[in-house]
């Protein structure tokens, strides 16, 4: 199959699962900016709430609550919302429409074999949601609905864009179709992965207990920079290589925020910094994160005070996502033999 019958397209999605960090925006919505501002390619972004409430059935008012905050952290980001297609998946239904395909194509044993189903049910599967056992497959009809062929995501993701791929094979072979893309997936690699500021060997997480360990969209200037003032680090001043961080994870989990923010390699950061003692590095580093993430977080809140606004993007959203999914998913039940009127 030629790459070329298909428009360039991205596909990403995060799970409105609440609070945004610091590794949210570097890990995943900049490179989504960068990708939508490019030009070239049509960019679909997507809050996930069917995976949502994969995993436990959350209080209604709380996915409404992330949800929105999640619409408001990518607008807040620099997605902008003519640019992009920005949605969240209920309002979308071939998603679901097309997952119900999916499951029938996907194998029992592929399902079994995902590592997250097996992370995330652990000893009791028998107590998991059939949602959760079935969400890869959800996962390839919310990139197969639109025909998307790049998929940006984290490593962790691998696995499921593996099984996006063997999904929409076992479809087009069965149907003796070209009808699917065998999408590519767009993963970012471990080195921009932030890291928890009390401890540079795990990563930064919003379940963490500590808030100190993280920096959330929503915290304010004096918060950002108090964090990063406080983040645990060496008594070495900053090597002048990048081969000198080994060994030193605090140390070099700061040189990569400043390098993420600053759009710069972890070399150039450590050309301008060698020698450097982290209590003055620390410094440049919390003006650099006020400097980018302040704005983001009173964006982030003028939003969050007009919840009606956000609606009516997120409306106008699913609109424009339906001219793509409608007739693809009318084509599908095509293939597959569903009658239409
Ligand atoms: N599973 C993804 C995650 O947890 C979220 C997701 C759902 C997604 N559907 C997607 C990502 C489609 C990319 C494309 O990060």
């Amino acid at each position: 199959m030629t790459e070329t019958q298909f428009t360039p397209r991205v596909f990403s999605g995060i799970q409105p699962s609440g609070g945004l960090t610091l590794g949210n925006y570097l890990g995943a919505m900049k490179r989504f900016v960068t990708m939508q501002d490019e030009g070239s390619f049509e960019t679909i972004y997507c809050m996930v709430d069917l995976h949502a409430i994969t995993a436990r059935l959350v209080p209604a008012d709380e996915l409404r609550h992330n949800t929105r905050e999640l619409c408001a952290g990518f607008i807040a980001a620099g997605i902008d919302p003519e640019k992009s297609i920005l949605f969240n998946q209920s309002q979308v239904p071939e998603h679901a429409q097309l997952a119900w395909i999916f499951n029938c194509v996907a194998r029992m044993g592929w399902m079994g074999r995902m590592t997250q189903w097996k992370d995330k049910a652990g000893k009791n599967a028998e107590a998991a949601s059939l949602g959760l056992f079935a969400y890869p497959a959800l996962m390839a009809a919310d990139i197969l609905v639109y025909h998307a062929t790049h998929v940006p995501v984290g490593e962790d993701q691998k696995q499921h864009l593996e099984l996006t791929r063997d999904i929409a094979a076992k479809f087009n072979h069965d149907y003796e179709v070209e009808f699917f893309p065998v999408t590519e997936p767009v993963i970012e690699g471990a080195a921009t992965r932030v890291m928890n500021l009390q401890d540079g060997t795990k990563k930064m997480s919003k379940s963490d207990p500590s808030d100190k360990t993280r920096i959330n969209l929503t915290d304010d200037a004096d918060a950002i920079a108090k964090k990063i003032r406080k983040a645990k680090t060496d008594p070495d001043p900053l090597p002048e290589a990048v081969a000198g961080l080994e060994g030193r994870p605090d140390a070099r989990n700061l040189v990569n925020i400043y390098a993420a923010l600053a759009d710069i390699t972890p070399q150039a950061v450590l050309d301008q910094h060698a020698g450097a003692l982290f209590g003055h590095f620390k410094m440049a580093l919390a003006d650099l994160a006020v400097d980018k993430l302040a704005p983001i977080s009173t964006e982030m809140s003028r939003l969050m005070a007009a919840p009606a606004e956000i609606d009516r993007i997120l409306g106008r959203g699913a609109e424009r996502a339906r001219e793509i999914t409608v007739p693809i998913l009318q084509q599908t039940y095509d293939i597959v033999g569903m009658l239409r009127s």
